[in-house]
């Protein structure tokens, strides 16, 4: 089991590995009690061990089940989970459990950022997408009919439980998803692979195809390292370091909006990260050979590299339109000094880059 610590100014403990949600219990000693919410498929799986442990301490569970998908990810569910709270007699000191994938660990840790001003939640991730990014770092938030994320709140959690055993029951294509942001974080390490992710999806490659528990438990604990410390050193996204975490989204972030391909986030991320590698290529910025390495490296995860049957034009307004954006276009790219923030690229540069992943210009 590996145990890392969050420094942000309440302190807290991402725990990864086989068994870690039998920590629950000892996170919350000391509550009354507790709004376990999760998908019914999830607590099906995962929600039995969890409520044996919570009970078997005292503590009063509310077990409170929402709906699958990005449409359950809204005011409407955090309206209803409040509800559900407040029928239930949760006060300030109680606390909440959200068990499960992002659109889980967003919509319960939003409602728990708002209910009676902010309430302990703590975040048990069961998909691998969450597991190594959304459940650590006290982003929340809901979708608006006007795009995703847009209403949201920083909320750390007392504590984030990622139990990897929770990863062997996942759909393929959900565990596929998570191994685009496994993709980012091997990149993010740069040509000389400092957190050693690309050696061990190189060497293990496939082993974390057919899901080993301990190369993915390893896997897990490496990238969710390399969270915990941009976390810890940026907890807001003040200083541009955090948005460094957003590698490949800009892309990604457009093609789930403009919506005209049924991609997962995971997948999404995959086709942004060899666009910003082509990106960064076409700028010099990169050699060749490293931006062919974004479009193996995901390739190799089997992972969409295009989306073809896209036009730039679209792609392109949307992206002006990005939370992110400051008006312009702006691409998190790799460089000479790692990832840095990178302002409006000539036209002949993205003209290069959506071509690599088949989009027309
Ligand atoms: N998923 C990006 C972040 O947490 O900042």
């Amino acid at each position: 089991m590996r145990r890392l610590t969050v420094g942000t100014a309440r302190p807290y403990d991402v725990v990864v590995g086989t068994g870690a949600l039998a920590g629950v219990g000892d996170l919350l000693a000391g509550h009354r009690r507790v709004a376990l919410v999760a998908q019914e498929a999830v607590l099906d799986l995962h929600g039995g061990a969890v409520l044996h442990d919570l009970t078997g301490r005292g503590l009063d569970v509310v077990v409170c089940d929402m709906a699958d998908g990005e449409d359950a990810k809204s005011f409407a569910t955090v309206e209803a989970l409040c509800r559900r709270w407040a029928d239930a007699g949760l006060l300030r000191g109680d606390a909440v459990v959200a068990l499960g994938g992002g659109v889980v660990g967003d919509t319960a840790g939003f409602a728990a950022a708002v209910y009676h001003r902010g309430i302990a939640v703590v975040q048990c991730p069961t998909t691998l997408l969450a597991q190594v990014d959304a459940a650590i770092g006290g982003k929340t938030a809901v979708n608006l009919p006007e795009g995703k994320n847009l209403v949201g709140a920083f909320h750390q959690p007392v504590g984030v439980l990622a139990d990897t055993v929770t990863l062997a029951t996942l759909p393929e294509r959900e565990f596929r998803s998570g191994l685009g942001e496994v993709a980012k974080y091997a990149l993010m390490g740069g040509a000389d692979d400092t957190f050693g992710i690309g050696t061990l999806l190189a060497d293990h490659g496939g082993a974390v195809l057919a899901r080993d528990p301990a190369v993915l438990a390893d896997l897990v604990a490496r990238c969710a390292a390399v969270k915990v410390d941009v976390v810890t050193r940026d907890p807001e996204e003040r200083s541009g370091l955090r948005a460094t975490l957003n590698y490949g989204h800009t892309l990604a972030h457009a093609l789930e909006t403009a919506g005209l391909h049924d991609l997962q986030h995971g997948e999404a991320v995959a086709v942004g990260l060899v666009f910003a590698g082509a990106l960064a290529g076409a700028l010099e910025r990169i050699d060749p050979a490293r931006a062919e390495l974004h479009r193996t490296l995901v390739d190799g995860l089997g992972l969409p590299t295009r989306v073809d049957g896209l036009g730039a034009d679209e792609l392109l307004a949307v992206m002006r339109r990005d939370k992110k954006a400051h008006g312009g276009l702006t691409f998190v790219l790799d460089g000479p000094d790692g990832l840095t923030a990178v302002d409006d690229p000539p036209p002949a540069a993205l003209a290069v880059a959506f071509a690599a992943v088949g989009v027309d210009v």
